[in-house]
């Protein structure tokens, strides 16, 4: 009773037969009543030829004659005269029809005749009446009658064929309605599988083609959110993998220099350079986490961007002021080129993180002695911030990989570069919360270019 396709049968076949039964109800009625006018008519139409007969001829040879006519037919005819006696009657006659007769005497007739009994039901006849009138005088009546069983019989026959055809599109609108609602409700018990599968976890659902209904909708939709869970589960997969892969290299790090470090036959000298490195391992494990843990934020929406108006130029130096000692180190000189006076909605410590990871980036995969460029520009509801550098750039088969988590391009260098593959991860979802986009450009050995577009707030 719970499923669908028998609930929109019911349904169907309810309105079906309602409208059947209705239908049907009219024809019949339509039919049975044309069919009972038809004998009346017939009826009284007779009852008329023989009175017309009857007037030409008045005789009682015409009237014998007319007598033994209805003898032999299914119909009976009574003769009376003006006074109303019968005069004439077929043989045999049907029960009652002379005290009927006795009963209509003086009563007023229309010439065209009438119907005197027209209850075919309950009465065992239908009877009619013809004035007989020789030059507007009256000279009697001819009655006829006829049995009613024939036309009881009549419709009988009628309403048994009703019967038997409404019973025969009763049954094929019960095959048709509950074949049809099968075939809509097919998509839907699909649907309803698939999701059940999705949510036990098994994502490999496939819906097949799609009509391009609302049902069709609704199944793409599933198959698009089917093929998303598959993508996340893998993605976390392998982000899972990456990660405990990535913090096991510097606990084995950490593990080793410890067990050094103890050696009774360690100077001094040694045992701190040991413990340094030991130091600052622990270090880049703890930038590890808080990256992964600032990312895992990003990704769960759980932080606000709390933008609020920032004068970029004063905002950006400050920040690149930070990063002297650094390029001092590396002889890498920094053209920074902001207007100044640019007004721009932005989460300052959010956009920060972003501003120091491309520095961070340009400076760390940069010879010496090379420039690094940071620019802002100004365009009408937008801003473009560029970052360029003449470092080593990125081989164009890793660069569509760049933004993704833990992704690094050589993955030895990192122990030297101290890199994790987090820094451009974190920039796109910063710069993506901030409403903006980030795009990357670069040429293997000759530099990168990271743009930062941000939209004005409408
Ligand atoms: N300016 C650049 N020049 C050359 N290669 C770059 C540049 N910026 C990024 N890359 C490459 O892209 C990879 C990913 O960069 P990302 O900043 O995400 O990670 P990382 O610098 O290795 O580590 P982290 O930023 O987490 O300390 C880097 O490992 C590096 O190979
Ligand atoms: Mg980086």
């Amino acid at each position: 009773m719970n499923k669908i396709s028998i609930k929109l049968g019911l349904l169907f076949l309810a309105f079906i037969l309602v409208i059947e039964a209705g239908l049907f109800f009219y024809l019949y009625n339509g039919l049975a009543n044309t069919r009972i006018s038809e004998e009346l008519e017939g009826l009284r139409l007779r009852g008329n030829s023989h009175r017309d007969v009857l007037e030409k001829h008045h005789d009682p040879a015409t009237l014998s004659h007319v007598a033994l006519m209805e003898s032999e037919a299914e119909t009976d005819v009574i003769i009376a005269n003006e006074k109303g006696e019968i005069i004439r009657t077929s043989a045999p006659l049907l029960k009652g029809a002379k005290e009927a007769v006795e009963q209509w005497k003086g009563s007023s007739l229309a010439y065209q005749g009438e119907i005197m009994q027209g209850d075919w039901k309950s009465q065992p006849y239908i009877a009619t009446a013809s004035p007989i009138k020789v030059n507007k005088q009256s000279y009697g009546t001819v009655y006829m009658f006829k049995d009613t069983k024939d036309i009881q019989e009549m419709i009988a026959r009628l309403q048994h064929h009703f019967y038997v055809v409404g019973a025969i599109s009763v049954v094929f609108s019960i095959i048709t309605i509950f074949a049809l609602s099968k075939f809509i409700t097919i998509p839907l018990i699909r649907m309803k599988q698939a999701t059940q599968k999705l949510s036990q976890g098994d994502f490999s659902v496939r819906l097949g083609a799609h009509s391009r209904d609302e049902l069709g909708q609704l199944g793409t939709s599933i198959q698009t959110l089917a093929n998303e869970l598959q993508r996340l589960k893998q993605e976390r997969n392998e982000f899972l993998s990456s990660i405990s892969h990535e913090l096991q290299t510097p606990l084995t790090y950490l593990k080793g220099y410890a067990d050094v470090a103890k050696r009774q036959s360690n100077s001094e000298d040694e045992r701190n350079k040991y413990l340094n490195i030991i130091q600052e391992e622990a270090q880049r494990l703890s930038q590890l986490l808080k990256d992964l843990f600032q990312l895992a934020q990003l990704d769960q929406h759980t932080f606000l961007i709390q933008k609020q108006k920032i004068e970029l130029y004063t905002y950006l130096k400050n920040i690149v002021e930070h990063f002297d000692l650094a390029l001092k180190e590396k002889d890498i000189r920094l053209d920074f080129n902001c207007p100044k006076g640019i007004e721009f909605n932005i989460d300052p410590e959010r956009f920060q993180q972003v501003v120091v990871n491309l520095l961070d980036n340009a400076l760390k995969y940069s010879d010496d002695e090379t420039e690094i460029s940071l620019s802002v520009e100004k365009l009408p509801k937008r801003v473009n911030i560029v970052f360029k550098d003449q470092g080593i750039g990125i081989p164009s088969t890793d660069l569509p990989y760049v933004f993704d988590k833990l992704y690094r391009v050589e993955k030895s260098r990192s122990r030297k570069s101290g890199g994790h593959g987090l820094g451009l991860s974190i920039v796109k979802e910063i710069v993506e919360a901030h409403g903006g986009k980030v795009t990357i450009e670069s040429k293997l050995g000759q530099g990168t270019t990271v743009k930062i577009s941000l939209r004005e707030d409408v």
